[in-house]
């Protein structure tokens, strides 16, 4: 009997090793499979940061409209993603990332980005989640959400309150971000 409670202490300890590494309370799954996907690929660095957990938890990029974090999120976008989608998301061998059409239409979701990102879809949209750290991925998508230039009302990511105060970006009079602030997201 004592052998058998050990087993089964030991049996839990090991099912909440998981739960520890990455404390996800949002399902994530691939968006041409439906499969989950394996956060377990993600680089170490960057699992745990405060907006990665947040993020996990509630399915909401915090760094979204976060002005002291643009210039890192455009950063991460020019170094990522702009090759193929341009650098302010106007499309290149890519589909253009600034407007409301969407081929996946989970995309108006952060949860769905996030998944389109880390997974990948079609062709040379190859999945970035072992390529960067989910941090980093967030950061990339805060930029996304930051040079959308269609009308907030079909911007499902935002709250009704960054609604009524969205700007729409232009991109014929593209604005970059300041360098000098020290990128930090709002408690939670
Ligand atoms: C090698 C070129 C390439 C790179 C690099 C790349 N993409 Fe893509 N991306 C594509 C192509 C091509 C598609 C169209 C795939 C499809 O329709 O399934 C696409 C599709 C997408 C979509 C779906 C758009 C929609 O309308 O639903 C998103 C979102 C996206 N990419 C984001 C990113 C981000 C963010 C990065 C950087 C982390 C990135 N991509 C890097 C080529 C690329």
């Amino acid at each position: 009997m004592r052998k058998f409670v050990k087993f089964a202490a030991v049996v839990v300890a090991f099912a909440f090793i998981p739960m520890l590494a990455v404390a996800q309370q949002i399902d994530l799954v691939h968006t041409i499979t439906g499969m989950p996907l394996d956060l377990s690929l993600s680089p170490k660095e960057g699992q745990d940061t405060p907006a990665v957990k947040q993020f996990l938890k509630t399915g909401h990029n915090p760094y979204n409209q976060v002005e002291s974090c643009m210039h890192e999120a455009e950063e991460m976008f020019l170094t990522a993603c702009s090759g193929c989608h341009g650098h302010v998301g106007e499309g290149k061998i890519g589909p253009g990332l600034n407007d409301n059409y969407w081929t996946y239409p989970k995309n108006t979701t952060d949860k769905g980005l996030f998944e389109t990102i880390y997974g990948g879809a079609r062709g040379q949209m190859g999945p970035q989640g072992s390529l960067r750290t989910m941090d980093e991925m967030l950061l990339a998508i805060a930029w996304i959400r930051h040079f959308y230039k269609d009308s907030p009302e079909d911007a499902d990511w935002l709250t009704d309150e960054q609604k009524a105060a969205f700007v729409p970006y232009d991109p014929e009079n593209p604005v970059s971000p300041t360098e000098t602030l020290v990128c930090e997201i709002p408690a939670q």
